[in-house]
């Protein structure tokens, strides 16, 4: 029986982070022994927002690095970059033509990031689901292993692909997402109630997978903790319904800390409260800094190994790998809509 696809990417902006490794690259390691597998780095989506060339480029290749570091191997995984295959941008369009401006209005990523931009809101920033709706459909994706934010851009990838399939034919897969626990939403260190970002204005948001242990331990102490002296684990609040906003009660910034604690030691919070019984924040926080530096140093080692040379090449044979593909569906769509090849 043959594999199954995935297929997932990554945008080269902002510094890449434990909520980027938690929530996304661990589980691609996983899931690319099982998996036929495709990680993209998304250039063209990382220009939706203003960037700077020279920091872009360098961004590209930081990502690719990042990927092969945190274990994603070109042997079992095809890694490249969006704009290597010219067919993404092709697709976007044809799909531009089958989305209705109502639907992109109403997707939560573009109404906040563009509430944040006072400049006027691009329109790459507005089409932004289209094209990841055309990374994934070029592939014959099936599933798609996101982070609980990107459903509603798979819920109008499934809608594109049955509006494609039902207008001109079956052509398009129609993908699932993928959730695992460990996809669950690490938060802001300085903010527990928002998602760690890597666009965040202050760098006390997120540990980037490149900082310093000297930062790695700066930022720990820094983190916001909740009243109280415990180290205790609470479970989120059922919710009433999807619409409804995310209470937490308890103890939301101990728990995000746990959290990681717990995804990179494999241990359970359990144990961890265990561990740290009759014991305060301070204690807990130097254990925790010291988990996360135990990480980070190995991955570094591999990081800081890597060549440009080495890792643009992975790319291109990436690229080499998938193109085939993404050609052949281009064209069957191209011949659908009724276009001269
Ligand atoms: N939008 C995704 C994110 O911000 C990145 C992305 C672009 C993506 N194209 C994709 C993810 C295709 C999965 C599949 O996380």
């Amino acid at each position: 029986m043959s594999k199954q696809r995935i297929f997932s990417g990554i945008q080269p902006s902002g510094n890449l982070h434990l909520g980027n490794y938690l929530g996304a690259i661990k589980n691609w390691v996983k899931l690319q022994n099982d998996f036929d597998s495709i990680f993209c780095v998304v250039d063209l989506h990382a220009i939706t927002v203003p960037q700077d060339p020279e920091k872009i480029r360098k961004k590209i290749i930081e990502v690719a690095k990042i990927y092969l570091a945190c274990g994603i191997d070109p042997k079992k995984s095809a890694i490249f970059i969006q704009s290597h295959v010219p067919e993404h941008a092709e697709l976007c369009w044809i799909l531009n033509t089958l989305v209705k401006i109502s639907e992109l209005e109403r997707m939560t990523q573009f109404k906040d990031k563009s509430a944040k931009n006072k400049e006027g809101v691009g329109m790459g920033l507005f089409d932004y689901p289209v094209l990841m709706a055309a990374d994934i459909l070029l592939y014959d994706t099936q599933v798609v292993p996101v982070g609980e934010d990107q459903l509603q851009h798979i819920e109008i990838t499934r809608t594109l692909a049955n509006r494609f399939n039902k207008k001109f034919g079956e052509t398009f897969v129609i993908p699932e997402p993928f959730i695992t626990r460990e996809g669950m939403r690490i938060m802001g260190l300085d903010d527990p109630a928002k998602k760690m970002s890597k666009s965040a204005e202050s760098e006390y948001n997120y540990i980037a997978l490149t900082d310093s242990e000297e930062a790695v331990r700066r930022k720990i102490k820094k983190a916001v903790t909740d009243s109280g002296t415990e180290i205790k684990y609470t479970d989120d609040p059922p919710r009433v319904d999807e619409a409804s906003p995310r209470v937490e009660a308890g103890k939301p910034a101990l728990k995000n800390l746990i959290n990681i604690y717990s995804l990179l030691s494999d241990k359970k919070p359990q144990e961890i409260e265990e561990l740290y019984a009759g014991k305060g924040y301070a204690e807990f926080k130097e254990g925790l800094a010291e988990v996360v530096v135990d990480f980070l140093r190995p991955f570094q080692e591999k990081y800081n190994a890597l060549t440009d040379e080495e890792v643009l090449k992975i790319l291109q044979a990436g690229a080499e790998k998938v193109r085939p593909l993404a050609r052949k569906k281009l064209e069957e769509v191209k011949k659908k809509v009724g276009f001269i090849l």
